[in-house]
């Protein structure tokens, strides 16, 4: 039986930013032992309801949250963009009021943070963020447990992160202020993330924040993890014709990864492949893609049981 712990019961997850490094730490070491269980968790959901409100489409983010609902003992509601229509029927205050008498937490992929923010501040149940325009926390916890598997230690890696400065990279920046490990971002110049998303990570930073930007595809040598998204995200689809522009320096391709000989290759899929990535690289021996995805299921196995369980 996995324990829940008490300090993240009742609590919405919207951003890494949202734990302090001891709540992230116990998030990880929860998904690595339901890991180790496998589909004996126990069944810390047991009589909880979640719904999940979805604004943009998703394959891994939703079957990996059903999926863990239901292994942990609990129910879910799966609601697409025509169902609620979140701000069209009815403002997101009054939807998440309804919800809140209806379910014990809500997952919610939206297309706009503050809408988020708007949900979790008008509901009294857990909040937790399945991806906006400016954040993708869940997916990055699941990168962090990949990371321990295949590299050990989070505080002696050096994740280079090249592409887009979207919403993974926010995320991935919360997390090396938390854990420790030294990211740097290569994207073009126009590209970079936002200045807010470094004061945030400052602000949560255990020690000297270790994230470098920079437009310069060199210096890999040290890399333990070369990752990468798609470069026009959901909602940015109409620049993709500049973005393949743009883009197309920073593919990466077996070059790329040759310059970085002791990193795995990481992606949150979906993968464009051919733009962001080659077969090759996706397919190669290095690539732990598909163990990053199917670690979103532990990983929000475990939040979910710290979040939202009946506890001992
Ligand atoms: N990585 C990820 O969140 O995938 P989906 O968009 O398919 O959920
Ligand atoms: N950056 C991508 C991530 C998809 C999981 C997007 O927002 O579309």
């Amino acid at each position: 039986m996995i324990a829940s712990v008490k300090a993240l019961q009742g609590r919405d997850f919207l951003d890494i930013a949202d734990l302090d490094a001891r709540e992230l730490r116990q998030v990880l070491d929860l998904a690595h032992s339901i890991k180790k269980v496998g589909r004996r968790p126990g069944r810390p959901l047991d009589g909880r309801h979640i719904a999940m409100l979805f604004q943009k489409p998703s394959h891994r983010t939703r079957v990996s949250f059903e999926v863990g609902i239901a292994r942990l003992g609990g129910k879910s509601t799966t609601l697409s963009e025509q169902d609620v229509q979140l701000g069209v029927r009815e403002t997101v205050g009054d939807a998440a009021r309804v919800l809140d008498r209806y379910v014990d937490g809500i997952v919610a992929r939206l297309r706009s943070h503050q809408d988020l923010l708007e949900l979790a501040a008008s509901s009294t149940k857990p909040v937790i963020n399945a991806l906006t325009d400016r954040s993708h926390p869940c997916q990055v916890l699941a990168d962090l447990v990949t990371l321990e598997e295949v590299k050990g230690e989070l505080s002696k890696q050096q994740v280079v992160y090249i592409g887009d400065g979207n919403n993974i990279v926010a995320s991935l920046i919360e997390a090396s202020a938390l854990a420790g490990f030294a990211l740097t971002v290569i994207t073009p110049p126009e590209y970079h993330p936002k200045a807010e998303v470094l004061e945030r990570a400052r602000s949560i930073s255990t020690g000297k924040l270790q994230v470098a930007l920079t437009s310069d595809l060199a210096g890999l040598d040290d890399a333990t993890a070369i990752y990468t998204d798609v470069w026009a995200s959901m909602g940015h689809e109409s620049e993709m014709e500049a973005r393949r522009k743009a883009f197309a320096p920073y593919q990466i391709n077996q070059a790329v990864m040759e310059s970085a000989p002791r990193a795995v290759f990481m992606h949150c899929l979906p993968a464009h492949r051919g733009e962001e990535v080659t077969d090759e690289v996706i397919d190669g021996t290095r690539s732990v893609v598909f163990d990053q995805a199917e670690n979103r299921l532990y990983a929000q196995m475990a939040l979910m049981t710290l979040l939202l369980g009946a506890g001992e």
